[in-house]
């Protein structure tokens, strides 16, 4: 006991007055939305703490696999951001926890979240899928302006194209699932793989099919139309569509990693992603997402949710482990490698 005295007199005096001997608060963040917010969002969330990030940008799938491979050591403190169904696996399978923060002006797609996971995930924005095409090449190749989803397995179309893998990409599981949602599954894998002949590349991310269109790479993306509504609003020649038949939508979210080693770092950061004052700052990278904050303000280029024929997204069913498993195995066999026209 005397020995223990000792130690901490020596350590005590070995310390420069004012200093603290503890080390700096930290956090280790992977982030799933776009680059320029991410960055947005650690240096607001460092200035605020003086908490330090450790943050890498990957996309949902991928940041799941993650998770998933690390369970027993996490690195990860904080997921922040991509679609709200593998943050729902997520937490099905345990590997991700409560984070007990206050829901009370959270919108109902967002409380959704937090309901179904038992608090391990919450809602932090909201975006619906749709298409985009490159109008002047569009005009260039003599093919017609695509309205529907189905317009997408016509042949003129023929490698034209570009949509992401839903095995690393949350936007195309989402489109997975839409598609599975709006047209039963059996007629959903005939269309995906129809579509497929015309995909000219599977990308990893999710945004980077509407980047290639609006470079004019390929004439028609799959994607979110908020990734969309900021290239053509930054002067690209991009067309958005909400697809006639109706359309399926994001809830983005936030969770905490089980085990995380900086969880007061990590409860912060969640307080924090869900503050008006944060979710108002987004318009500043162009990111038009809906906030889930009722309090935050919405971008006038942000797509009026109400205006687009949205379906009844399943985020329970959707976001379990066995349909995304079965779902995925299914793409992977009857799309991925489907023939080209
Ligand atoms: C973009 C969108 C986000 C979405 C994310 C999913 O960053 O702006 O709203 O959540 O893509 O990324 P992923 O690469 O997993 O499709």
């Amino acid at each position: 006991m005397k020995k223990y005295t000792a130690l901490g007199i020596t350590l005590f005096s070995l310390a420069v007055p004012g200093q603290s001997v503890m080390a700096a608060e930290k956090l280790n963040l992977v982030c799933s939305a776009e680059q320029p917010w991410c960055d947005l969002m650690v240096e607001g969330f460092e200035a605020q703490t003086g908490i330090d990030v450790a943050m890498v940008r990957k996309s949902t799938g991928e940041t799941l696999a993650q998770i998933r491979a690390e369970s027993k050591n996490p690195k990860i403190d904080v997921w922040w951001g991509g679609t709200g169904d593998p943050h729902l696996i997520a937490a099905a399978e345990g590997l991700t926890q409560p984070s007990g923060v206050d829901t009370s002006d959270l919108l109902g797609w967002a409380v959704n979240m937090s309901d179904i996971s038992e608090g391990k995930t919450v809602g932090i924005y909201a975006g619906a899928l749709g298409l985009a095409y490159n109008s002047e090449l569009i005009a260039e190749k003599n093919l017609e302006a695509p309205a529907c989803w189905k317009d997408l397995a016509d042949v003129q179309y023929a490698g034209e194209i570009q949509v992401a893998n839903p095995n690393s990409s949350g936007t195309a599981y989402t489109e997975l699932a839409t598609f599975v949602q709006l047209f039963g599954e059996e007629e959903a894998f005939t269309l995906l793989a129809d579509i497929g002949k015309n995909v000219n590349q599977y990308t990893k991310s999710g945004s980077a099919p509407s980047k290639a269109a609006a470079r004019g790479e390929t004439a028609i993306s799959i994607g979110f139309m908020h990734d969309m509504v900021k290239l053509a609003s930054s002067g690209f020649p991009l067309k958005i569509v909400a697809p006639c038949e109706g359309t399926g939508y994001e809830v983005g979210a936030v969770s905490i990693i089980d085990k995380a080693k900086n969880l007061d770092s990590a409860k912060q950061w969640v307080e924090y992603a869900l503050d008006p004052a944060t979710q108002s700052r987004s318009v500043e990278v162009k990111s038009y997402q809906v906030p889930s904050n009722s309090k935050s303000s919405v971008a006038p280029e942000s797509p009026d949710l109400a205006s687009i024929k949205l379906i009844d997204y399943d985020f329970a069913t959707y976001g379990s482990t066995d349909t995304r498993e079965r779902l995925l195995s299914r793409w992977d066999a009857e799309v991925k490698n489907a023939p080209k026209n």
